[in-house]
């Protein structure tokens, strides 16, 4: 017999249509892929080439259960040099991937039936990560009317009893909405005052558009909250996503217990990734990651303003991140149906809202513009030839 729990966990629907994507493609049919969350371009050559030296090396061992010590302190350099702030290293943890360390946060500050606020739409696997130590998602829908975040306001009108604190992401997923500034402290100062954690996933931090107004880069220069605790990754802006390495920079006082969590949980983190990761922050990298970042920009405005002429509504052009949420209601069908007879029949894989939550999530449909600007025309064509068949234009 599973575990209760087990009923909590739904299936990440975008691995599956990625599947389906993947098996057509094997038979030989041609898909334009808006569906995957992860960088197209193979990770920078600089990391490749540390990364294959760390093997040369040898470090193939366990390491430090909360990461190689260069690694932390390289870290802590990043955010002294980004953003002028001087962090302690020691309460730099490196984790697999921001997944490892958002499983770190929730065994840390969950308790069995506690409840944490999070927006719908919202990256599903958090609600996977609550479910794992009985705490429960409280999804708080938001709209275009709230930017598709969290305010302080709307989740002091959400509070309930049981809640103990916020997940929230900045850029996020699936819609690129960025919390102001402003935003973050008024939504710390609520959740200090209520004795609750804050846990903020800043893993698209660096794919920020057009300036981001207002967005202070990291929440990190905002405030010294003893509650906060910020997520990052290698996946995304670095372009790791398979050497599955991340970090999480937290409390003084959550150091010891984090500590005993990561030897427990994971015992290390993939020691030849975080060798690797020490060549991240080169110039050389940093500058190949500026570079990814304008494509991403680019084909961002390809892909808003080729939707737009198909009369596809993006109700926010996100300032982060690589996906645009779009609203299909005009069309008469279902998201999930939208999706799946795009995939099936023009080969254009998108995923469906209902991955993100169950606000409006059946009029909405999340593009990643992972995708270079060749397949963007392409798809673009195929969903103006299956909008024709459809009768809509
Ligand atoms: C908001 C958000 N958080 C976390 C993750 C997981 O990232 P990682 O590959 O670092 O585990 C993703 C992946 O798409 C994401 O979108």
């Amino acid at each position: 017999m599973f575990a209760a729990r087990n009923r909590h966990v739904q299936p990440f629907r975008v691995m599956v249509l990625m599947e389906r994507a993947r098996q057509l493609e094997r038979e030989g049919r041609s898909i334009v892929h808006f569906e995957v969350g992860e960088p197209d371009f193979s990770t920078a050559e600089p990391i490749v080439t540390a990364g294959q030296q760390a093997l040369a090396d040898g470090h193939t061992g366990y390491t430090e259960a909360l990461g190689i010590p260069e690694l932390r302190a390289r870290i802590a350099k990043f955010y002294r040099d980004q953003w002028e702030i001087e962090l302690d290293p020691a309460r730099i943890v490196v984790t697999s991937g921001a997944s490892g360390a958002l499983i770190l946060a929730c065994a840390l500050l969950a308790d069995p039936g506690d409840g944490w606020l999070m927006t719908d739409p919202g990256y599903p696997c958090n609600r996977s990560f609550l479910a794992l130590v009985n705490a429960q998602a409280q999804l708080v829908p938001v709209g275009s009317d709230s930017g598709y975040q969290m305010s302080a306001e709307i989740a002091a009108e959400c509070w309930q009893d049981n809640t103990h604190g916020l997940m929230l992401a900045s850029p996020s997923n699936p819609t690129g909405a960025m919390l102001r500034g402003r935003d973050i402290e008024a939504l710390s100062n609520l959740a200090v005052e209520r004795g609750a954690s804050i846990v903020l996933d800043e893993i698209y931090q660096g794919l920020t558009y057009g300036g981001g107004s207002g967005h202070c880069g990291t929440a990190l220069t905002l405030s010294g909250a003893a509650n906060l605790y910020v997520i990052n990754s290698f996946s995304k802006y670095f372009g790791m996503t398979g050497w599955r390495l991340g970090w999480m920079v937290i409390p003084e006082d959550a150091v010891p217990p984090v500590s005993r969590l990561a030897q427990n949980l994971f015992i290390a983190p993939p020691s030849i990734s975080q060798y690797a990761a020490l060549a991240a922050f080169s110039a050389e990298a940093l500058a190949e990651h500026e570079r990814r970042r304008d494509i991403f920009e680019t084909r961002r405005d390809l892909l808003v303003s080729g939707l737009g002429r198909l009369g596809l509504r993006v109700a926010l052009v996100p300032e982060g991140a690589f996906y645009l949420y779009v609203d299909i209601g005009a069309w008469g069908m279902n998201s999930d149906d939208f999706c799946s007879r795009l995939l099936e029949d023009y080969g254009v894989a998108v995923t469906p809202g209902t991955d993100f939550g169950t606000h409006q999530s059946d009029c909405n449909v999340r593009f990643a513009f992972t995708t270079g600007e060749d397949q963007i025309r392409r798809g673009l064509e195929r969903i103006g030839d299956a909008l024709t068949d459809w009768g809509f234009s």
